[in-house]
């Protein structure tokens, strides 16, 4: 399920082939330096190309182009470049299309939650399409930071926590954007380390934890074939990665053998100078082109003289730009630009994304608590009160970067549950905005509380609280909504607690006082209907967090893959590694989620008791559907080694399935454990499975299941 097929780039993207790279280097031979440098230049434009742009583009000047919107702006600009140019070399049309183009599909974090690939192949897929309808031939994404620090407001465009996870989706989406357009992974490397959660920071990243935790999800986009990678803003250790050469040329291009171009982030070479790098600008240039850095966004420092003039000197040796060039050609040409550079596509039909796109916004979302079964609500309840900022709010559930996509396009939680109750039994109450000090609505929204039987208030976060450059210091409802809650609760009624939000929250109060929490993430388009389809239990939630939600900010970065320590937490010891104020454990563990149906685990067993290095465990759990509904479990199989010569997590996440089961029906579920999956950095910084004892864990989060253990040996 996990690894199909060869990489689609390879499969799709054919016209490389000796001839055809003999033609690149004969265009590589009639260029003029100034035009090398043009390849390796991208500009933003303001949703269609300005005139001074078009002029670059004549003058042979820029690579590419990102932010041209639709293919009634992208054609005539791309007509400039193959018939007025002096090479006629096509640009690239780049576009952030992370979650959906026009058809907006839940945020990265959210969708991650469904630990499906096959779904995240799908609207990776779709987006591509609707994308290169539009023109569009080029993605930034998908994003593959790993994120422990909820502060980081960027959590919400990756997929959470782990690497495994991160690694199985980052693969799918590359798949399924690179049906169509090509796909970037980003931000190389270390981005979601940011100190203190703020964003841009600097980060202090050891090379075992950047190669046991950071770098695998783009190791394993780059093995399904993608054809962009993009580094980050961040430095690491002092060596920003826009500029560091370990990441962009050891490990990507001679461990990995990536043989794609690598594109700045916008700005990042021009932003060596602020770090403290470079002087002048063509240093910067200098340094991060020689560092394999091919394309430079936003910068306009590969294109300037004093670039130029730094080559003529040799002091930016022609070689290091020529191998730029042929980088971008290379990719152009495997895109089939040359032979089609307008490439016409047609966009999927709405219907059938927006069936996607509620498929994907129930397989989000994750039941956090339902005491006394809350949920699912009876369709004939005497009075709903639908109660919260984001209840009837269309903008917000398009996530924080929703490209094209229209607050006009969302279903909104309230025309959700309007769609499935009479009129008659829905009040509804905005009860206060999402993050100013006003009050004055409070009454109302407790006024028709008191006259329901249940109350549903969805509270969270604007859209633009996370995302790029939206770092919170505090992590609880924003503005008065937890008065409101406080307040809606105080009736007495019932109350079920939706949430909107691009990262975990601290909710306490929630988690103590309020019977049923629902977290949605920001659904998209179908936000409304899917998160209905929950309320009333005609989707069963599946979905598992793939981020640890906290008890408390002092508990961040908390994540369920640490390490032991030498004084594991134990409650009478004081001098065990814990707080005095507050548990170790977090809130809501990393894989946690509930269903209106339960599962039992039993009888695990292992293939084997003993393996090799090249030997494949099958790990077999028998799951059976205890409750009274149909419903999806996500099976989860941790391993930890338990004695290494490095000190190694508690737990990693080495495989999931998804497994549907009928009441009362039981299955054998089998996950397979490739002992060569094992590795990690040794004591000489090389890649190792170690002989000795691995404890297996297979369960329905990251804090409990049943447990095997086998030896690997020599
Ligand atoms: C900055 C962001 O960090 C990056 O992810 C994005 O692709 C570029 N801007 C282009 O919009």
């Amino acid at each position: 399920m996990l690894h199909r097929g060869i990489p689609v780039l390879a499969a799709l993207f054919i016209c490389s082939g000796a001839a055809a790279a003999q033609n690149l280097d004969s265009l590589l031979r009639q260029m003029t330096l100034e035009e090398k440098l043009g390849q390796l230049n991208l500009l933003s434009a303001d949703g269609r190309a300005s005139p001074p742009q078009m002029q670059l583009v004549r003058a042979g000047k820029l690579g590419g182009l990102f932010n041209v919107i639709g293919a009634e702006n992208t054609t005539p600009v791309q007509r400039i470049a193959v018939t007025e140019s002096r090479l006629k070399i096509p640009l690239l049309f780049g576009l952030d299309v992370i979650h959906g183009y026009r058809t907006i599909f839940p945020i990265p974090l959210g969708e991650a939650s469904a630990f499906d690939p096959e779904v995240a192949e799908a609207t990776a897929r779709a987006a591509g399409l609707e994308a290169a309808a539009a023109g569009i031939n080029w993605t930034y994404a998908p994003m593959v930071d790993i994120a422990r620090d909820p502060r980081w407001g960027r959590i919400a465009e990756g997929s959470g926590e782990d690497p495994y996870l991160g690694s199985v989706l980052a693969a799918a989406r590359v798949r399924g954007f690179q049906q169509s357009i090509f796909a970037t992974v980003k931000h190389f490397a270390g981005y979601g380390a940011a100190e203190a959660g703020r964003e841009y920071n600097e980060t202090e990243i050891s090379e075992r934890t950047m190669r046991e935790i950071y770098l695998p999800p783009f190791k394993a986009a780059i093995d399904a074939g993608v054809a962009s990678l993009m580094t980050a803003f961040n430095s690491i250790a002092g060596v920003p990665a826009s500029a560091n050469a370990w990441l962009t040329d050891t490990v990507l291009r001679r461990e990995w053998g990536f043989n794609g171009f690598v594109v700045s982030d916008w700005t990042s070479v021009a932003e060596l100078m602020p770090h403290g790098i470079a002087g002048p600008p063509a240093d910067a240039g200098r340094a991060a082109l020689t560092a394999g850095v091919d394309m430079d966004m936003m910068s306009s420092i590969y294109v300037s003289d004093s670039m130029a003039a730094l080559v003529r000197s040799s002091r930016i040796p022609l070689a290091v730009v020529d191998t730029a060039v042929m980088r971008i050609l290379r990719a152009k040409q495997r895109l089939g630009l040359f032979r089609d550079p307008y490439r016409a596509r047609t966009a999927p039909a709405t219907a059938e994304s927006r069936a996607l796109a509620r498929r994907a916004a129930r397989e989000s979302i994750v039941l956090l608590k339902n005491q006394r079964n809350l949920l699912p609500l009876d369709p004939k309840t005497a009075t709903i009160a639908v109660i919260g900022p984001l209840a009837d709010n269309k903008l917000d559930p398009l996530g924080p970067w929703h490209t094209q996509g229209r607050a006009e396009d969302v279903v909104t939680v309230l025309q959700g549950i309007r769609a499935k109750a009479s009129a008659s039994q829905v009040v509804y109450a905005q009860g206060s905005a999402i993050d100013d000090t006003v009050t004055a609505g409070i009454g109302a929204a407790v006024a028709a509380a008191k006259r329901a039987t249940v109350a549903v208030l969805v509270l969270g976060e604007r859209h633009d609280m996370s995302g790029e450059a939206a770092s919170r210091a505090e992590l609880g409802l924003p503005g008065v909504q937890q008065q409101l809650l406080e307040a809606v609760a105080a009736t007495g009624t019932p109350v079920v607690l939706v949430l909107m939000n691009g990262r975990p929250l601290i909710l306490e109060w929630a988690a103590q006082h309020v019977p049923a929490i629902v977290e949605t993430w920001y659904l998209g388009v179908e936000a409304g209907n899917a998160t209905a389809d929950v309320l009333f239990g005609d989707y069963n939630p599946s979905g598992k967090l793939p981020v640890t939600f906290p008890r408390a900010l002092g508990q961040v970065p908390v994540y369920y893959n640490h390490r032991n320590t030498g004084r594991p937490m134990q409650p009478q010891n004081k001098f065990s590694s814990k707080y005095i104020d507050v548990p170790n454990e977090p809130r809501y563990p990393f894989g946690f989620g509930l269903s209106y149906t339960t599962f039992a685990y039993r009888d695990l067993r292992l293939s084997t008791a003993r393996a090799r290095v090249s030997d494949t465990v099958t790990a077999t759990v028998t799951v059976a559907n205890t409750g009274t509904r149909e419903g999806t479990e996500v099976v989860q199989l941790y391993v930890r080694d338990e004695v290494a010569s490095v000190s190694r997590p508690v737990r990693e996440l080495k495989a999931f399935r998804r497994v549907a089961l009928r009441p009362n029906e039981s299955r054998n579920v089998e996950l397979k454990i490739a002992v060569r999956d094992l590795w990690f950095i040794g004591l000489d910084m090389k890649p190792v499975v170690e002989p000795g004892t691995f404890r297996v864990f297979v369960g329905p989060n990251s804090a409990e299941g049943l447990e095997a253990t086998f030896e690997c040996i020599p």
